[in-house]
């Protein structure tokens, strides 16, 4: 009942890199069956072309000519119904450590964040689970429903670890943090729920998550 009228809601989560957003994203869609759309690999699939093509990460015109050259869509087989770029599921190649040095460089240009946030608010806008650093403050400050990740680093660094299936260095993903800070400071969205994620599990996350969500849409 709850979950049919679900359909067409935008929820916003945001947070740093290692705080749960992608498997908390993924849950929180499939439980209210909307779509699951990780903002940060379209970032990442434009910062894998320009090192493929050769374009300069501080070449904001270049960076925006190649972005038209990428297809964002919703592939509606995958449950939830997922992100596809050009046609295909996003290559593990988009996690590779030559994407991440660069990503934060490509996620500068203010107008290649213009047409990111115009194909996101396309993606979502008919009810989605979206995930990334600026969902609930800029690409639908009218979100149904907004949450903001926190955890401490070391929980971040094993966790970025885990899903990366080795060690990561935490002075990597710290300077990636702070590369990205000086784009989009983590504020939250005043009407953000925050939730810290350090010493909770998946599901505790998700029951959270969907209690704030359920809390927020006035049903119960
Ligand atoms: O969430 P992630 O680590 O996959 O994000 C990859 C990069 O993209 C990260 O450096 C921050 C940037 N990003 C952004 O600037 N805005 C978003 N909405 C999502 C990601």
């Amino acid at each position: 009942m709850w979950k049919a009228d679900a359909v067409g809601i935008i929820v916003a989560i945001d947070g740093p890199a290692g705080s749960g957003k992608s498997t908390l994203a993924r849950g929180l869609a499939l439980a209210l069956e909307v779509p699951y759309v990780n903002t940060g690999l379209m970032y990442r699939a434009l910062a894998a072309r320009a090192l493929e093509r050769g374009v300069d990460p501080d070449d904001g015109s270049g960076l925006l000519a190649l972005l038209s050259t990428l297809t964002f869509d919703l592939d509606r087989s995958s449950r939830p119904p997922e992100l596809s770029i050009d046609g295909a599921p996003p290559e593990p190649a988009l996690t590779s450590a030559d994407v991440e040095r660069v990503v934060s460089r490509v996620a500068r240009h203010r107008d290649v964040r213009a047409a990111m946030r115009d194909a996101q608010r396309a993606l979502g806008g008919s009810g989605a689970v979206l995930e990334g650093r600026d969902i609930g403050t800029v690409v639908f400050p009218d979100a149904a429903a907004k949450l903001f990740l926190v955890a401490r680093q070391d929980a971040r660094v094993a966790r970025r670890g885990a899903e990366r299936g080795g060690e990561v260095e935490s002075e990597v993903l710290l300077g990636r943090d702070e590369r990205d800070a000086e784009v989009n400071p983590f504020v939250p969205a005043p009407d953000a729920v925050e939730l810290d994620t350090s010493d909770l599990s998946r599901e505790e996350t998700l029951a959270r998550a969907l209690a704030a969500v359920r809390a927020r849409i006035g049903r119960s």
